[in-house]
């Protein structure tokens, strides 16, 4: 029920909220107010630049992103497209997966992973997370490919990248092509090479929250393989070659031109946006080193942590959780149920007890406020309120 119908209700049946109920929020999990608020000037200079020009569906401001997001990627070709699911889906048809076929992923990923290769009416096939990093455990690749294996989806969770040498060494020697989800990453780097460079192509989210955000919905692909990106700037447009000329059949999933004017303003920041998160990382790693209730991240030896996302283990994590919104700390939860325990998946006859180090870490992981912007001292404030709030 919103606001204004309950603007309406007669006096006495409007539910009324008992004071104590009131917790004024110390730690917000995310704050892109405090981010965008320096930006504002050259936000508005972008939006006025768009619709002086009316270029609001690709255009002139999407190609220009495309070429800075390439170059910040360190890929030949970007494409913007609608959103994150959009880049996942896109790739996967463009490579030609479709029914009967297999796509490798894991299952500790936000949905959108799982239903992008059900999209395109093929079949995904779980793997188990490494227990240290929370990406694909490669040891398992090989024993999950069959003659039906069409793709490899690993996921750079929470801004870390996937062991990915180990993997492009099986996906080479059964000729499997790897799509990077690299929605949660923009900007990690694996042995100093950028997220969405290794793969066949690279997927991106630009969801408001993530490192890179837009003001709404949008997505990209990197690909350094020409054919791959000429297949997804048809599908993106509706399968057309040339205006009104559709040589397949597409979909609408092109950027809107003021999210790549954004897109644009907030890129210039990312790189020192990332360092601040990692510097934030430390502290709370730090403030953390002798909680042993807590297993803080780990980062890979060969890895570049972005940070999206700080993630913590728990025992009760439920209830910490509750505890520390009520002092006051907004944590959250990524993910609470893995992909195939949930019932869009129950086809697959998956359960409990199928992949355990992703089942149990999803019982357990408990994100921490993670934002560029997050001061230290409530940095300490969320470790004191983690602390009051575990119990033994
Ligand atoms: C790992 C992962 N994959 C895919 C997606 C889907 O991206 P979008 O929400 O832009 O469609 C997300 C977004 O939350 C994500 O975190």
């Amino acid at each position: 029920m919103g606001q204004s119908s309950l603007a309406t209700l007669p006096e006495s049946s409007a539910p009324r909220r008992p004071p104590e109920a009131i917790v004024t929020v110390q730690v917000p999990f995310l704050d892109l107010r405090v981010q965008h608020e320096p930006l504002m000037a050259e936000l508005l200079e972008a939006f006025r630049q768009v619709t002086d020009t009316s270029a609001f569906a690709g255009g002139p401001f999407v190609a220009r992103f495309e070429t800075e997001f390439a170059a910040f990627c360190q890929t030949r070709h970007a494409l913007g497209v609608g959103s994150g699911t959009d880049a996942l889906w896109l790739s996967l048809l463009a490579l030609g997966v479709g029914p009967g076929d297999e796509v490798i992923t894991v299952p500790n990923s936000f949905m959108a992973t799982a239903e992008a290769i059900s999209l395109c009416g093929a079949r995904p096939v779980f793997v188990d997370i490494d227990e240290q990093t929370y990406t694909m455990d490669p040891g398992q690749v090989e024993a999950a490919t069959t003659l039906r294996t069409q793709a490899i989806i690993p996921v750079h969770i929470f801004g870390q990248m996937a062991d990915m040498d180990a993997i492009l060494a099986i996906a080479r020697r059964y000729g499997t092509p790897v799509v990077e989800d690299a929605c949660q990453a923009h900007g990690a780097e694996y042995k100093g090479r950028k997220a969405g460079s290794l793969g066949v192509a690279g997927c991106f989210s630009f969801y408001p929250g993530k490192n890179l955000g837009a003001f709404g919905e949008a997505g990209a692909v990197t690909t350094d393989d020409p054919e791959l990106r000429s297949k997804i700037q048809v599908l993106r447009d509706h399968g057309q070659a040339a205006k009104y000329l559709h040589s397949t059949i597409g979909w609408n999933a092109r950027m809107d031109g003021i999210q790549a004017a954004v897109l644009s303003v907030k890129l210039r920041r990312l790189a020192a946006a990332n360092a601040a998160r990692r510097t934030n990382a430390q502290l709370y790693d730090q403030l953390l080193a002798t909680e042993p209730r807590v297993i803080r991240p780990t980062i890979g030896s060969h890895n570049l942590h972005a940070f999206h996302i700080y993630a913590v283990r728990v025992q009760d994590r439920d209830g910490v959780l509750q505890r520390m919104a009520a002092r006051g700390v907004n944590c959250a939860i990524h993910y609470p149920v893995p992909i195939h325990l949930q019932k869009a998946y129950a086809f697959l006859r998956l359960g409990p007890g199928s992949f355990r180090v992703a089942e149990r870490c999803a019982q357990e992981f408990l994100s921490l406020p993670m934002y560029p912007e997050l001061r230290p001292e409530q940095i300490k404030f969320v470790v004191e309120t983690l602390k009051e709030c575990l119990r033994n």
